[in-house]
């Protein structure tokens, strides 16, 4: 299946399914606390969703080729995790820095975002990494917009992470979303402008920067799905989902609770 053109029935319901999943973590939020256990925070999300938005967990039992069951209702990606981080009986703790990543359905529709969390207060490293990165995220966004190309995305979220010394994960990237959890286009972090897919309006995809505050390189634990910086560096990473407006762009993951933009 190529890239698709969103129709405005679809743009409709992404628009409901995108503020679900930002109005997700907003409940959350609160939570995110010395002393809670990830598997608690997956409890949390994972009743909110069933029982207050009537929304399905896009992770649950989500099995990509190659891969077994994803067993929760979101990742929780701490500190040196970089993403898909599996929610556990580790306790959160003062100066973690912590990912929550969800992905709700609503009547067919994903709605996929992502935010950096503070444990306690932060470490000035931590919080610096975690700034650059949301900077990164917003820079990628504003690059959106009918003409631009997909390489115009990529060159200014990496260009924004290294000229801070830090570096883009490169096995990861955002993608088509819609119907489906994923699809395409893969929006790659890194690249160079002037190449790539041209943006076309009705096109929606997430723009989520992995960085890290080391080495690139990364490791997948036993589980499957744990990805970890290979230097055991902090790594950080924000995500929204984004709609290809005739102008420009329209972020589809908005909520009272979202950061204002960079
Ligand atoms: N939400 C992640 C993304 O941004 C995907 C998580 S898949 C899982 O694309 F199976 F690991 F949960
Ligand atoms: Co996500
Ligand atoms: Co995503």
């Amino acid at each position: 299946m190529s890239v698709q053109i969103k129709s405005e029935q679809d743009i409709a319901g992404m628009r409901v399914a995108g503020r679900l999943a930002a109005e997700l973590l907003d409940y959350l939020t609160p939570h995110v606390q010395p002393g809670v256990t990830t598997r608690e925070i997956d409890r949390l999300a994972h009743d909110y969703m069933i029982d207050v938005q009537q929304t399905i967990p896009a992770t649950l039992n989500y099995a990509p080729p190659g891969h077994t069951p994803y067993p929760a209702s979101l990742c929780t990606s701490v500190n040196h995790v970089v993403c898909h981080g599996i929610p556990g009986e580790r306790k959160l703790k003062a100066g973690d820095i912590a990912n929550i990543d969800v992905t709700v359905i609503k009547d067919g529709y994903h709605g996929d975002t992502s935010r950096m969390f503070f444990v306690g207060p932060p470490p000035i490293q931590a919080k610096r990494l975690c700034e650059v990165t949301y900077e990164s995220m917003w820079k990628g966004i504003r690059a959106v917009r009918p003409g631009a190309q997909l390489g115009d995305i990529g060159y200014v979220i990496q260009k924004h992470a290294e000229g801070h010394g830090y570096s883009i994960v490169r096995e990861f990237c955002g993608h088509g979303i819609g119907k489906n959890f994923h699809e395409e286009p893969q929006v790659l972090h890194y690249g160079r402008p002037g190449t790539g897919l041209r943006l076309m309006p009705g096109m929606t995809f997430t723009i989520e920067p992995m960085v890290n505050a080391g080495r690139p390189g990364i490791r997948c634990l036993a589980d499957g799905w744990t990805i970890v910086t290979a230097d055991h560096s902090l790594s950080a990473q924000w995500e929204h989902t984004v709609l290809v407006t005739a102008d420009g762009f329209e972020i589809l993951t908005q909520s009272d609770g979202t950061p204002p933009p960079a």
